[in-house]
């Protein structure tokens, strides 16, 4: 049976692993940019940042036009969830797939059957998306956050779509599981200006006393929530292209489906251990090429060091 993964074994697991890479000289937090000293705080007192203007707009809509040119290629697409199987259940999230005939149709005959797909091996396929990870700006500011520069431990690209299918999945409020301390970090690929656009949406303050309800479900209502915590804390994280949010995900948050238009988006977890799954068991990683690890200085290596190298 999956049961989530116990808070105090990961509570455990995270403490000796920060002590472990507390005592690394190369894993040494990074001066914070002055910039940033406001952005940490927010992080640490509400659970949220957004750092305008990380990457230029040149680089981000190259990466977008990469990974649309990936999807109208597919091959490296997953086959996504036909979401027309979809069960009322909020909880029931694991469903059949698209067939292989209507997905190698293209983008056009998918797109209304379910609701994002996602590049399979980040890293290998827009290997660009090494830079990224190990940019200084986030670098510092989730090392100032951990007491250490952190480990990247999961990454992925993803296009949502805007279509008529019903919320899911991760477009339900839920809280992340995979350790009792980690970060997330979110660059849209495209402005997203309005709660049309499919924003991240996250309830501010809510990462405090977690533990109460972590296990308790793996998807919640928002009406049940906006009863425990006040709606002017329900927050949609607007930003641009270019702007970074990080953010403490150990704490209610919902992707939210977008009405206006399709969002791209790549997502970067950072952690001190490889991201837990259920029954206390480790989590896939991504998978990197050897020779692009092999390239790295030695902090950036160390950074990489608990992905797959292949
Ligand atoms: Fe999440």
């Amino acid at each position: 049976m999956l049961v989530v993964s116990d808070y105090n074994y990961l509570k455990g697991f995270y403490n000796k692993s920060l002590k472990k890479t507390l005592k690394k000289k190369l894993h040494k937090k990074i001066g914070l940019y002055p910039e940033d000293k406001k952005n940490l705080l927010n992080l640490n007192n509400h659970g949220y940042c957004i750092l305008r203007n990380v990457f230029s707009k040149k680089i981000i809509n190259n990466l977008n036009s990469k990974f649309q040119k990936e999807i109208k290629n597919l091959k490296n697409i997953s086959i996504p969830r036909n979401l027309r199987t979809q069960k009322k259940d909020i909880e029931h999230i694991y469903l059949p797939k698209i067939d292989k005939k209507t997905f190698f149709a293209g983008e056009r005959k998918f797109r209304n059957l379910t609701d994002s797909i996602k590049l399979k091996d980040p890293l290998v396929n827009l290997p660009e998306l090494i830079n990224f990870s190990l940019n200084k700006r986030i670098l510092s500011l989730t090392s100032n956050y951990f007491g250490c520069v952190p480990y990247l431990t999961f990454l992925k690209c993803v296009k949502t779509y805007k279509n008529k299918i019903k919320e899911h999945d991760t477009q339900y409020f839920h809280i992340d599981v995979n350790a009792t301390k980690l970060l997330k970090v979110f660059i849209y690929l495209n402005d997203v200006n309005s709660k049309g656009d499919g924003p991240f949406y996250y309830v501010k303050n809510s990462f405090k006393n977690i533990q109460k309800k972590w296990g308790k479900r793996s998807r919640w209502e928002d009406d049940y929530l906006k009863n425990i915590y006040s709606s002017k804390n329900f927050i949609p994280i607007l930003a641009k292209k270019g702007d970074v949010i990080i953010a403490n995900t150990v704490a209610f948050h919902r992707g939210l489906k977008p009405t206006k238009k399709d969002r791209n988006i790549v997502i970067l977890n950072y952690g001190m251990h490889v991201d837990f799954t259920f029954n206390n068991k480790f989590d896939i990683t991504s998978n990197i090429h050897k020779v692009d690890f092999k390239n790295q200085n030695s902090l950036n290596q160390s950074i990489l060091s608990l992905l797959n190298k292949i």
